[in-house]
């Protein structure tokens, strides 16, 4: 009898300092963690791919041990003690700013690092794309999570292709209650919109057929929540599998065509459109951005990622790039005033409380 094990694919990513200031990681960083992730290849993991998207440092790993693993937490962790010794030796920017904790227990959840995982049985021919953003939050998935899984304007396969046509059912996390709800779609799509329309609070986690196959998994943390104050953005990955049952690869990366507002952006208190761009582009400049998203296709062989593909590398994506160019200049021009602003309710968690307390003072009740 042939043995069949399931492959976990990890997704592990952390800011830990970047140069100049927050916009793009140093290659000494991607060096090292790829030096350290090789060497478990044959060992802890099956195979690895170290990259970036703007200043944060992503882990793309896959092995047998299952979600929440914590031999393979503590070797995400240790590359990121490792690079962040390097950023404090360059004196890189924000060095070791993701690493809340001083020490690990069992798992990076919760100690500032972001994290996406599956586990599943491989298909004959499995493609999965690994999503991986800057300057936004975990929310900026729900958006593209509902048009790939639940819109059959954009994924025809809900329509025409008898293995989608069933739905999917949607995982949504309450961030700020800490309690998650299970949404039948397309049966509850309306009830489900309540909550995902909202993204700086619920937040999609997974994605499952209705026969309970994992489909899409997402980072959620939010650093500020965690922290208790502002420690920048979360800047979150993804995880989506396709064909064969799955949206094709083509309509899991269609709502990028679409420019989106997202919150994020300069000092994580401003909305601003979010582009789809190749590695090359995946370094935020202007006004610390604008946000951005990067995605690396890979086919699994028994855990080995073949790839990547740098899917928005392709001028079928131009256009959204210049329309979100338009709507940067837009929201721009608008400053200090919302809704560029983040409202006042998501500003708590950024640095303009500290403002606020030194006004406090000052405020008198308006004369009768
Ligand atoms: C946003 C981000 C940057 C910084 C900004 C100020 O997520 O990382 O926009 O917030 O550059 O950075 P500090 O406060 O470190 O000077
Ligand atoms: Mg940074
Ligand atoms: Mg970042």
């Amino acid at each position: 009898m042939i043995f069949m094990s399931k492959t976990t694919v990890s997704v592990i990513k952390a800011d830990v300092g970047s140069y100049p200031g927050h916009s793009r990681t140093h290659p000494a960083l991607l060096e090292k963690a790829a030096k350290m992730l090789k060497e478990q290849e044959g060992k802890l993991l099956i195979d690895s791919f170290v990259t970036h998207c703007g200043d944060d440092l992503e882990l793309i790993m896959t092995h047998t041990h299952g979600v929440d693993n914590e031999k393979v937490h503590k070797l995400a962790w240790d590359t990121f003690l490792e690079c962040s010794k390097i950023a404090k030796d360059l004196k890189l920017y924000g060095a070791g700013q993701d690493m809340l904790s001083d020490a690990f227990s069992g798992n990076v959840k919760g100690m500032g690092p972001g994290v996406a995982e599956m586990e599943f049985e491989e298909r004959g021919s499995d493609p999965v794309l690994v999503f991986m953003a800057d300057k936004t939050g975990p929310g900026a998935w729900n958006f593209y999570l509902y048009k790939i899984f639940a819109d059959p304007f954009n994924t025809p396969g809900l329509v025409i292709d008898p293995s989608l046509h069933k739905g999917f059912v949607f995982e949504v996390h309450d961030l700020i209650k800490k309690r998650r709800i299970m949404f039948t779609c397309p049966e509850e799509i309306y009830s489900m919109l309540v909550y995902i329309g909202a993204p700086s609070r619920y937040v999609i986690k997974h994605v499952f057929t209705k026969d309970g196959t994992i489909a899409a998994s997402t980072s959620t943390q939010r650093l500020s929540l965690l922290a208790g104050k502002y420690v920048g953005k979360d800047d979150p990955v993804m995880i989506v599998r396709s064909q064969s049952g799955f949206p094709a690869v083509g309509e899991v990366i269609e709502p990028f065509c679409t420019p989106v507002l997202v919150a994020g952006w300069m000092r994580g208190s401003h909305h601003g459109p979010f582009m789809p761009v190749g590695l090359p582009d995946a370094n935020c400049t202007r006004f610390d951005g604008p946000p951005r998203v990067l995605c690396f296709g890979f086919q699994l062989c028994n855990g080995r990622l073949i790839g990547p593909a740098d899917m928005f590398d392709d001028p079928g994506f131009d256009r959204v790039r210049a329309r979100c160019n338009e709507f940067a200049d837009v929201i721009r021009a608008q400053g200090p005033f919302e809704p560029h602003r983040l409202s006042l309710e998501e500003m708590e968690y950024t640095t303009l409380p500290a403002v606020e307390k030194e006004l406090s003072e000052r405020w008198e009740p308006i004369p009768e």
